[in-house]
């Protein structure tokens, strides 16, 4: 970035920052020092209180997220003083383990060095892999088929399970990426059961606790961070309609519907959308049944609309995805679905970045 651009968006978010902070006292001697600082090393550092406020405004920007309610609540890691992959990879085990918090989900966010060339290459924290077997048929999560490859070109060993979580894989500069196991006692993985129907168990679904987002640049004042990971506490929906339900993932809905006994060739008896249902409601079931926080989607629809008023009222217009924030099943049952929607780009933000793997 030029460095008139970065004085610009330093410019923009300081003074967002110091205006919503009640500090628009302290603003202008604060500008006059970055413009000195950007001008003699084409860069700037963002004071802690300045990067923790700009990750949460970071995330009430995320229009394709239906949490936002929440934006305030973010509990911060600001790691930017790491450079060593052994810390790094400490900080990511802690981030896990504090974030999953045994079950009661805490939004957490680790930010590392922006300029010191740190990349995390898996795409959440916890996920899990994908393969193929000597016939081409797909194991696992088919999301995963290339960054399990690059796993296991880097001397990971393949498990051929379904449900196999993969290890952290970070790159520190132009350094060969490591990978490191995560320690079984940290990840808290939920077996699906239904409440009623018995032998959904016997299908053998699980999901992790805690989605940690791990490939999205977080940009604040013009400074891109990208590595800096970032989670919530999961939808259902995400696991029940997308994850375990799409075609191209685990899809699950034939088997749910055939031990439901539903004849899939009806078209008018809504075999996938009635598997569908109870899919999503298996997995609402066992992760309360094993205390790990989740939230319907009817509840988190009501917080998103509540997020829109609280905006609203405090004098700030809401941006949003509606494509991605009316949840994937049921839409028109909920609030947001009747609602117009503004997809403009804010900053601070999170953007999506290169894989970098594809990058060389
Ligand atoms: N949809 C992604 C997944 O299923 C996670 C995205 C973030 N979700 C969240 N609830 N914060 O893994």
């Amino acid at each position: 970035m030029d460095i008139n651009s970065l004085k610009q968006r330093a410019e923009d978010y300081l003074e967002l920052c110091y205006n919503e902070l009640n500090k628009s006292h302290l603003l202008e001697a604060r500008l006059a020092e970055v413009h000195k600082e950007i001008e003699s090393t084409r860069a700037y550092e963002l004071l802690s209180f300045e990067l923790v406020y700009g990750t949460k405004v970071a995330w009430r920007n995320s229009n394709k997220c239906i949490g936002r309610l929440f934006w305030r609540t973010m509990k911060v890691f600001d790691c930017r003083k790491l450079s060593h992959s052994e810390d790094i990879f400490q900080a990511l085990l802690n981030h896990i383990k504090t974030a999953t918090n045994e079950g009661n989900i805490k939004s957490t966010i680790t930010v590392f060095n922006a300029h010191n060339g740190i990349r995390i290459w898996n795409p959440q924290l916890l996920c899990f892999a994908g393969y193929r077997d000597e016939k081409g048929r797909i194991i696992g999560d088919s999301k995963q088929l290339s960054f399990t490859k690059e796993c296991m070109k880097l001397g990971w060993i393949p498990k051929m399970g379904q449900f196999d979580i993969l290890p952290l894989v970070i790159q520190v500069g132009d350094n060969k990426p490591e990978f490191r196991e995560i320690p079984e006692e940290i990840i808290s993985i939920v077996p699906i059961e239904h409440p009623f129907i018995d032998s959904f168990k016997d299908m053998g679904l699980k999901w992790y606790s805690t989605p940690i987002i791990s490939n999205m640049t977080l940009e604040i004042g013009g400074i891109e961070f990208h590595a800096a990971p970032f989670n919530g506490w999961y939808m259902g929906t995400e696991i029940g309609a997308r994850n375990l339900a799409d075609e191209s993932r685990y899809n699950m809905l034939p088997k749910v519907a055939k031990l439901m006994g539903l004849k899939l060739n009806d078209k008018n008896i809504l075999w996938k959308d009635r598997a569908l249902i109870e899919l999503n409601s298996a997995v609402l079931y066992s992760f309360k049944k094993h205390r790990v926080k989740i939230i319907d989607h009817h509840t988190a629809s009501k917080q998103f609309m509540e997020f829109l008023r609280k905006e609203t009222t405090e004098g700030r217009d809401v941006t949003a995805d509606w494509a991605w924030i009316v949840p994937p099943i049921s839409g028109s049952t909920m609030e947001v679905f009747h609602t117009e929607m503004n997809n403009e780009v804010k900053s601070p933000n999170y953007f999506y970045q290169q894989e970098p793997w594809s990058t060389k």
